[in-house]
């Protein structure tokens, strides 16, 4: 038979079928049923029985509330969603009847946490939302709920949409039931289907105005972007349906034009190794060359500009004049940046209203170090960091409302009280001297009692099912006094109680519980008071991160000797001594600085050379000195003067997709056919050994062909490695393509790469020389090498 409880927790898990509930009992969140089984797989806690339902026991496991945080951390990261269902009336005024009423207050999921313990420090965790249109292509929104940054943009490009998803890399992705491409999300984790009607696009008009609190979208200039707007929708009904409480914070949406971003798809981004390397080893990108940065707010705005190249030469130039003044002073800000807090999260935990005690402390401590960088910027050139800090006033009155409302060192939680400051509320303070002088009159009473027994080890306590006790050993002799009356019996020891204890109790737990609930009443609404500031708090957030960031880029010039870009109007590449900021970071030896000259007259470079001999390398370098430049950054080069760029594509190294059935080759063509198609003038090519994955010749007439295109049709600035040493002659017919080569020298047997580029071609490819290196048995060379003489007759032959 069931009962009242399992009916609520039946009617509470309808709502959420697929995700785990956590249903508050007492100090307890338990699981029943099918969840209990999963979560104690999953957390590996122990799987009771809790009653019989249709005769047959009810699997139970449960987590003390105290420590729900590390539970619900490795869910978390396990992908799982958790529903938390809290008892939402007092026990008191349970009268009659027999089951307290419970809500489910929120839902914790992978791309919505908010709370510092569940998240990275060193990387955004965004929301997705994805929908795709037969005819109109795919909409696309995400959200970081930490910062409030939420964005939109769409695509016909399946390209494009796969270089989203790989830059924005969300957490948890929410994706339409009709969307067909599944494998552009199959591989992904988290991902969640919804139903059609939840990208339905009135929704999602309605559901955005009542975010934001408009009329129209107008103003925000997406009026017309119909398939992002379905995916914002979708999304916001999710955060707001999760969340459960209004999100202040999120009060602007933007609309992501590819015209003012250097467009990388997936394979560039993987590529150019910027985040995450191929081979997994972190320690050889280019996020670990750049990021010194002092703050985890920072080190997160480092890695979003380094996803996101930007085309605005006036912010770029901001950025630059920006560092070239803080390279003086990032030593003094940095020294500031170090004792401000990671107030980004805190801000959303404030308008979620999640924010603890200790996060208040953090802002507190945030505000109070602005006037130091104040000072610093007092002395220096105006730039437009310094101006927009500045003009967000001190905070003083926010600053005043913390110094004022919460102690100097507040315990961890509202639970244990002790947060809100003397001072703040008088009948707060009251209620503190009365719990005070009550502890004084109990220890008064318990002297008082020990004298008159004569019993040095009579104790009062305290415990929830019988209030206060005095309790005596068992193995005491004498006579117990009348009025004590006993209450509860021990192994060791009974407990008693007596009239003065009784009536004192009634007064203390009122006493005990009017403080925590008026504490309780000031802390929540402390939101209220410091809502009006989450705006300028967010923008404060921000810049101080901006300001990190610079102060990194304006440290990392001066130590790793980079140079100021000039940024021009007109198409092309021109860099003196360029270095790969990565390589040259790792190899022991000097890295071997080279030149590049790119432009309208010549913009294929043909790159020959023996294998090691640094064509990859040669190549990359150039890719990750324009992304840096159009991050603001200075570059590993003694000089470097830098057109437009629109876009980057690398046709680079062989990655086998297998799991998608594609073979190597396969992926090559699909990946050159793309470059092909849409390269423009202003596009940055790199093509490293393409036709290398099929017959001899096959592959030279394909990389031949697809040469003689992009120097025709695409008229792309490219870089163009092979080890067809035939295609050196395409110049003869195409002026725009010139050849370039790396040498190396025979020295005793051995090889020496010298690694510095020249102007034309060699016909030697060393690659036996290579293969010895690398330990290839002597016996297989010396046979290689009488094939090659076999070869080459029987090439004269024919
Ligand atoms: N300019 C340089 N200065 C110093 N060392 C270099 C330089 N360029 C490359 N190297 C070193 O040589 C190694 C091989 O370079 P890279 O991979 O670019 O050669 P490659 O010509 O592309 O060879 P393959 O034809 O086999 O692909 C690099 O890992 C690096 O250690
Ligand atoms: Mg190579």
């Amino acid at each position: 038979m069931s009962t009242p409880m399992i009916d609520q927790y039946f009617k509470l898990k309808k709502q959420y079928p697929n995700i785990l509930l956590f249903y508050r009992l007492g100090d307890f969140y338990e699981m029943f049923f099918e969840d209990a089984k999963k979560a104690s797989k999953l957390l590996n806690i122990v799987l009771t029985k809790r009653g019989k339902l249709n005769g047959k026991p009810i699997p139970m496991a449960g987590i003390p509330v105290n420590s729900i945080e590390n539970y619900l951390s490795k869910l978390i990261k396990l992908g799982e969603s958790v529903a938390i269902c809290e008892q939402i009336q007092k026990k008191k005024i349970l009268s009659k009847k027999k089951i307290l009423d419970r809500k489910i207050v929120r839902i914790i999921t992978p791309g919505t946490v908010s709370d510092d313990v569940l998240l990275n420090n060193y990387f955004d965790n965004l929301l997705g939302a994805i929908y795709q249109d037969i005819k109109l292509g795919f909409g696309y929104a995400t959200l970081n709920i930490s910062s409030g940054d939420f964005r939109i943009m769409e695509n016909k490009d399946i390209n494009i949409i796969a270089g989203e998803l790989e830059r924005t890399n969300p957490t948890e992705l929410l994706y339409s039931e009709n969307f067909t491409n599944i494998s552009l999300i199959e591989k992904r984790n988290c991902i969640r289907r919804r139903p059609l009607w939840e990208f339905d696009i009135d929704t999602a008009f309605q559901q955005l105005n009542m975010q934001f609190g408009t009329k129209n979208l107008k103003s925000f200039g997406i009026e017309k972007s119909l398939i992002a707007v379905r995916a914002a929708g979708c999304l916001i009904q999710y955060v707001k349906d999760t969340q459960r409480v209004y999100l202040p914070h999120i009060n602007n949406i933007f609309l992501e034009n590819h015209n003012n971003e250097i467009i990388m798809d997936e394979n560039t981004r993987k590529n150019l190794e910027i985040i995450n390397s191929i081979s997994g080893n972190n320690e050889n990108t280019l996020i670990k060359v750049l990021d010194y940065t002092t703050t985890s707010m920072g080190s997160r705005l480092l890695k979003r500009w380094l996803n996101n190249p930007i085309r605005d030469i006036k912010i770029i130039l901001n950025r630059q004049k920006n560092i070239s003044i803080l390279q003086k002073y990032y030593f003094d800000f940095k020294k500031i940046l170090l004792k401000i807090r990671d107030i980004e999260r805190i801000i959303a935990r404030l308008a979620l209203k999640t924010a603890k005690p200790h996060d208040l402390v953090s802002l507190r401590q945030t505000l109070n170090y602005l006037p130091y960088f104040y000072k610093i910027f007092k002395n220096i050139d105006n730039c437009e960091i310094k101006t927009k800090i500045l003009n967000l006033g001190s905070f003083l009155s926010l600053k005043n409302l913390l110094e004022k409302s919460i102690k100097k060192k507040p315990s961890l939680s509202l639970r244990e009280g002790d947060v809100i400051a003397s001072g703040y509320n008088i009948l707060l303070d009251e209620l503190r001297k009365f719990s005070k002088d009550s502890n004084k009159y109990l220890s008064f009473l318990e002297q008082k009692e020990r004298n008159l027994l004569k019993l040095e080890k009579l104790k009062i306590g305290f415990n929830t099912i019988h209030g206060y006790y005095i309790q005596i050993n068992k193995s005491y002799k004498s006579d117990i006094p009348n009025k004590y009356i006993q209450i509860q019996t021990l192994k060791n020891f009974n407990r008693y109680t007596i009239p003065e204890l009784k009536k004192y109790e009634k007064n203390i737990l009122n006493s005990k519980e009017k403080l925590i609930n008026l504490e309780k009443k000031l802390y929540e609404e402390l939101f209220d008071y410091i809502n009006p500031f989450l705006k300028n708090l967010q923008k404060l957030s921000l810049y101080l991160s901006e300001l990190d960031v610079l102060c990194n880029l304006a440290e990392r010039s001066l130590t790793l000797n980079y140079t100021c870009p000039i940024i021009k109007k007109k198409i092309g590449i021109s860099l003196i001594n360029s270095r790969h900021p990565i390589v040259e970071n790792i190899i022991k030896s000097p890295f071997i600085a080279n030149n590049v000259l790119l432009n309208n007259n010549h913009n294929i470079l043909l790159i020959t050379g023996p294998n090691m001999g640094g064509k990859s390398t040669y190549m990359r370098q150039v890719a990750l000195i324009i992304l840096m430049t159009y991050i603001g950054s200075y570059v590993p080069a003694d000089k470097a003067i830098i057109g437009p760029i629109d876009r980057i594509f690398t046709r680079i190294g062989s990655t086998d997709d297998i799991s998608s059935g594609l073979s190597t080759f396969m992926v090559e063509m699909i990946e050159t056919a793309n470059i092909l198609r849409n390269a423009t003038q202003k596009s940055l090519v790199l093509m490293d050994e393409i036709g290398r994955g099929t017959s001899t010749h096959d592959g030279l007439a394909i990389a031949w062909a697809c040469a003689e295109n992009i120097a025709k049709k695409n008229k792309s600035l490219t870089l163009f490695a092979t080890n067809y040493i035939e295609l050196t002659n395409l110049k003869i017919k195409n002026k725009c393509i010139k050849n370039v080569y790396f040498d190396a020298i025979e020295l005793n047997n051995s090889i020496v790469f010298l690694h510095k580029v020249k102007i034309g071609s060699i016909n030697k490819n060393y690659g036996l020389f290579v293969a010895s290196l690398a330990g290839i048995p002597k016996e297989v060379i010396n046979q290689a090498k009488k094939k090659i003489k076999q070869l080459k007759n029987y090439n004269t032959l024919s």
